[in-house]
């Protein structure tokens, strides 16, 4: 079926959801907040959610494989999760100072990830990993940012490089150049940052050598989840932890999005222990989160006994108790067996996806790890993020469309993530909606 097709059974099935964009055209620019949940013609609204279902604002419901960007592990609606937080919230909505609660979730983290010896809550994995940034360069005196080409980690100025630019216009694979991801980064952050090629380990040490006397950090999301979920290359990630050891660089692993692939997150699954980690999404229990940790030396430049902390990080509402207590009871959900279980699903969905495009010799692979997976629609070798552009630009779209007529929520650019709610029918459905979106064009 053509885009076109698919966009018109699309706008025929939401009429309520076109007059709900229509009203917020008028008050917000493009009607909306949120720039990626926005697809032409207009997203739909969502009305509720239960468990691995979404409702819309006109009664479509949709199996959900986005889960709010991979943030809601337990699936919608998760009761120990809601009574948690109405239990905390009947006792008041947020205080100027810390509650017990912001204890209770940080002895979690710094209990299941033991290289986060000491850990701050923020807002949103965007300030975590601005803090982590400024404390690297605090700790080290060096001015100068390393980051993957493909990667996102938020939407702070000294991040929005090179997220997912035109090869065209960033240079050498092996050297790739800093391009601006938004309008409105200062060309004194592309000055300051340097972009590595992801799963290229000499390239990265040849990058890194040369800049090493003024890096503070490496920043790597370990499976550049938001870059087509590429888990690294066999002693990729090793050979970058010693090499930024080597220089005193710090490492930073943001797993705002890969933490939920073990009870101590990727640097778990892969054996790596970075200097600083950044938390957002799941550890938030589906309320609005980030957290930054890590050695406790480097973490004690917040530290505000003693004279003051060298680093001030304020915001009102950083560590606020509803989020802190939807934490725990998500965390406590999350035991062992429900890691293997959600490993098990997201097996039997890339196991699913994988035959079906064998079978149907259609240009495309999925990869991933634990819970998380990405549709590629590319036969190449996938490394990097520029060997994960589709051959053909309209496809992903085309297929996110599709599956949404088929009522399967995934996001725009392929990337999903199983729940603990969902269960194997709900993966052969995804598998079968695909087949049937793949058979119409
Ligand atoms: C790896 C990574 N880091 C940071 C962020 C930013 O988190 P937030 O959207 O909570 O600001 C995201 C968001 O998707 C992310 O995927």
């Amino acid at each position: 079926m053509s885009l076109d097709k698919e966009l018109s059974e699309y706008t025929a099935k939401t009429h309520l959801s076109r007059a709900l964009h229509d009203e917020a055209l008028a008050v917000m620019p493009g009607g909306n907040s949120r720039t990626t949940t926005f697809f032409d013609p207009y997203p739909f609204y969502f009305q509720r959610g239960q468990g691995a279902h979404i409702w819309d604002a006109d009664g479509n419901d949709r199996l959900d494989f986005n889960g709010n960007y991979t943030s809601l592990i337990l699936g919608h609606a998760p009761p120990d999760v809601i009574k948690a937080v109405q239990q905390v919230v009947e006792a008041g909505l947020s205080f100027p100072g810390p509650t017990e609660h912001e204890i209770r979730l940080a002895e979690m983290l710094t209990r299941r990830v033991p290289s986060v010896e000491q850990i701050r809550f923020t807002n949103s994995g965007t300030e975590a990993t601005l803090n982590a940034v400024r404390l690297a360069r605090a700790f080290t005196g060096r001015p100068k940012l390393a980051k993957f080409e493909g990667a996102y980690h938020g939407t702070h100025d000294w991040v929005m490089v090179s997220v997912s630019p035109d090869p065209k216009a960033a240079g050498s694979r092996k050297r790739p150049k800093a391009v601006a991801s938004s309008a409105g980064v200062p060309p004194a952050v592309l000055k300051h940052t340097v972009v590595l090629p992801w799963n290229d380990a000499e390239a990265c040490e040849q990058i890194v050598e040369a800049e090493a006397a003024n890096l503070a950090a490496v920043i790597v999301d370990p499976l550049l989840s938001n870059g087509g979920t590429i888990p690294p290359a066999e002693g990729f990630l090793e050979r970058l932890r010693a090499l930024t050891e080597r220089h005193g660089i710090v490492l930073i692993f943001d797993e705002v999005i890969s933490f939920r692939v073990a009870w101590g997150g990727a640097q778990e699954r892969l054996g790596i222990r970075p200097d600083l980690t950044t938390f957002g999404k799941i550890v938030g229990g589906g309320l609005p989160v980030g957290a930054f940790g890590g050695r406790a030396d480097i973490m004690g430049f917040y530290d505000p006994r003693k004279g003051g902390a060298r680093i001030s990080h304020g915001g009102t509402f950083n560590a606020n108790p509803a989020t802190m207590a939807a934490g725990v009871a998500t965390l406590n959900a999350l035991t062992p067996e429900a890691y293997a279980r959600l490993d098990a699903l997201a097996d039997r969905l890339r196991g699913g996806v994988t035959r079906l495009l064998q079978a149907t010799r259609r240009r495309g692979q999925v990869t991933g790890l634990g819970s998380l997976f990405t549709l590629h629609w590319t036969s190449e070798p996938l490394t990097d993020y520029r060997s994960s552009r589709p051959k053909d630009p309209e496809m992903p779209i085309r297929v996110f469309m599709g599956l949404l007529n088929e009522g399967i929520l995934l996001t725009q650019r392929g990337l999903g993530a199983c729940s603990c709610a969902m269960s194997e029918e709900d993966v052969d459905r995804f598998v079968n909606a695909l087949a049937r979106v793949l058979a119409r064009g």
